[in-house]
């Protein structure tokens, strides 16, 4: 008779053993080891899925964990990425509003955060999120004390500063975003103007993610033609080919996004998964994001600001000295006194 066809009278151990006891038989007698690349987006509203799904196609964590205050969506979300199992390569998918669900994680992107609302400054929202990430940067350490942080969420270089004071973590575990997405942007409306892919163009946005962020119009090539030797007005106002425009453009696309469709998070999520292969693989690849930056270029205070950043398995491994103009500089030193102009008034951290 077939082993799987048992009589219903038969003995009581021929019936009690499973369908998984008979197909499977265990072999290893230590538990399972923990990941390896266990990866934890925290905040799964628009930003923090766009990253999500952006690092599980690239196949880059053999767990993912997520964690958000709103138990009902967080349940959701991670029921409908497990549906799509079938089709990735991670493994584990888990979720949960206590941090133990993001034990041994080696790198956590945080896109937890409150919006600005109408009429409220930005130092108020500033310390609204300072408030937010109390909540949530203590527990994630005391569940992966050795992790890398990458902070996504708004303003990300005072919310770097913030979470690297309240983390204990060294300075090149705490990776703010910062003008990563900016540069990308940039990267991409210059090619266009060109006519070539966005990889082929070369420039780097620098400083301050956002509105005062600084475009390294000295540096801007395709194949090593510097275009500033070819246009030597390139970036400023008297250029009559009005390049200036391109970064205009690129400070005033995330406002035109959120107009048009409420929030910006694919370019942000792709780019963060980016940031993470560097990281997870280490890969030694340059990235603008946003690191430590006193005693550099001349800034006097403990200040996060984007600048060309090598990115392995220690995080920012060190930080690529541009030969910048004095006026790219000083514009990064005003970026630096604004940010210590909001970070010396915050409490509590
Ligand atoms: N750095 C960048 O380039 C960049 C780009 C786009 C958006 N952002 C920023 O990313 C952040 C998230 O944007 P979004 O559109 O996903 O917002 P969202 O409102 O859709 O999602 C925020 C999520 O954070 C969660 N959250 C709030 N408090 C929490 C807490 N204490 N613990 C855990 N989770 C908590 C909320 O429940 C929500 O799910 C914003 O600050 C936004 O400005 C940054």
């Amino acid at each position: 008779m077939s082993r799987f066809l048992v009589p219903i009278c038969s003995s009581s151990s021929a019936i009690m053993s499973s369908v998984l006891q008979k197909l499977i038989s265990p072999l290893a007698s230590s538990p399972a080891e923990p990941p390896r690349n266990k990866v934890t987006v925290v905040g799964v509203g628009q930003v923090g899925m766009a990253c999500a799904v952006s690092i599980l196609l690239r196949d880059l964590c053999d767990e993912l964990a997520l964690v958000d205050v709103m138990e009902d969506r967080l349940k959701g979300e991670m029921m409908d990425l497990q549906h799509g199992s079938l089709f990735l390569k991670t493994s584990k998918i888990v979720a949960d509003k206590d941090y133990a669900v993001t034990a041994n994680s080696r790198l956590v992107v945080v896109t937890a955060g409150v919006r600005q609302q109408e009429g409220e400054s930005r130092l108020n929202l500033v310390q609204r999120n300072v408030n937010v990430f109390k909540s949530i940067i203590p527990q994630i350490i005391k569940y992966s004390p050795n992790c890398t942080m990458i902070v996504v969420s708004n303003p990300v270089d005072v919310l770097t500063y913030v979470t690297w004071k309240l983390s204990g973590l060294p300075k090149h575990r705490v990776i703010g975003s910062g003008t990563n997405l900016d540069s990308a942007r940039f990267r991409y409306m210059m090619a266009e103007r060109l006519g070539i892919h966005a990889t082929s163009f070369n420039g780097w946005v620098l400083g301050e993610h956002g509105d005062t962020s600084v475009p390294v119009w000295s540096g801007a090539n395709v194949a090593g033609v510097n275009l500033q030797k070819l246009n030597p007005e390139i970036g400023t106002d008297a250029d009559k080919e009005q390049w200036k425009a391109t970064h205009k453009a690129v400070v005033d696309s995330a406002y035109e996004v959120i107009r048009l469709k409420g929030y910006t998070n694919w370019a942000i999520g792709l780019s963060v998964a980016d940031l993470t292969e560097s990281i997870i693989k280490n890969m030694s690849r340059v990235h603008p994001v946003s690191t430590m930056v006193k005693d550099m270029y001349g800034i006097g205070e403990e200040v996060f600001l984007s600048l060309p950043c090598v990115l392995n398995n220690t995080g920012v491994s060190s930080v690529v000295n541009m030969t910048l103009t004095d006026a790219e500089v000083s514009q990064l030193k005003k970026s630096a006194d604004t940010l210590w102009g909001i970070q010396k008034d915050l409490k509590d951290i």
